[in-house]
């Protein structure tokens, strides 16, 4: 059983590379997420060859749409064997109603975004949304849990509130992780390991500090470690 805590966020941009990157890790030790440019770029195949290689996959492709075309979309991802898939909370109840409906009875779990983190308040505003950041962040992962989905992507600076409010069964799900030395790349606002599952994260996303390591499956070993260590 994989009870590993980390998600590989696989972003390349061919499927050759990402395959043989894939394959250095250990399908015990972690989780891949594809998003939509591997996924446009190789489709349902490289799906299958990750499984293949033993991989539970989340398909980050962010579905937002009419509920009839997202519960579509999520019932052919499910299909996939997929080990999970997102939806935009923004889309709304009906629209999240509908993609849970989708997968009831399918072992695909259903995760839903709320804010991009690029959208500051300015952007919001331009937008007619009123309220600060956070606490739009905490309403639409509210709704989410209202419509029976699984949990929410969240930022681990934000976790330990959604935490209190959503309850101990909420999947909360966070990407933006390094490590006291990795490079912070272009993430402003980052967490350590230990601050995102003492915030009360479920998964960690973690990217370039295992895909651009030197040693891929040294780091995912370290990054583990750290994760128990501070359950
Ligand atoms: O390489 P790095 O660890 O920064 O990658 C993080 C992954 O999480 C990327 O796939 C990125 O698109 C995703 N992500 C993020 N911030 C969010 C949502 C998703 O970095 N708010």
């Amino acid at each position: 059983m994989n009870d590993s805590r980390i998600i590989v966020a696989l972003d390349f941009s061919d499927q050759g590379t990402a395959l043989n990157f894939a394959a250095t890790l250990d399908s015990r030790l972690c989780r891949i997420k594809v998003g939509k440019e591997l996924f446009t770029l190789a489709g349902p195949q490289l799906i299958e060859k990750l499984m293949r290689l033993g991989f539970d996959v989340f398909l980050d492709l962010k579905f937002h749409d009419i509920p009839n075309t997202v519960a579509a979309a999520c019932s052919v991802a499910s299909s996939l064997g997929v080990w999970m898939i997102n939806v935009h909370a923004l889309g709304g109840s009906k629209m999240l109603l509908a993609a849970r409906q989708a997968l009831d009875g399918k072992r695909t779990r259903l995760i839903a975004v709320t804010l991009l983190t690029s959208m500051n308040h300015d952007d919001l505003s331009e937008l007619g949304i009123s309220g600060s950041p956070e606490i739009i962040v905490q309403r639409l992962a509210l709704l989410a849990q209202r419509c029976g989905l699984d949990g929410v992507v969240c930022s681990a600076l934000e976790a330990a509130s959604l935490r209190e409010k959503a309850g101990k069964d909420f999947w909360l799900i966070t990407p933006s992780i390094r490590s006291s030395n990795d490079n912070r790349d272009d993430q402003a606002r980052i967490a350590t390991p230990t601050m995102a599952i003492r915030n009360g994260a479920s998964y960690l996303v973690i990217g370039r500090p295992i895909t651009r390591s030197p040693d891929p499956l040294k780091a995912l070993q370290r990054f583990n470690d750290e994760i128990v260590s501070a359950l």
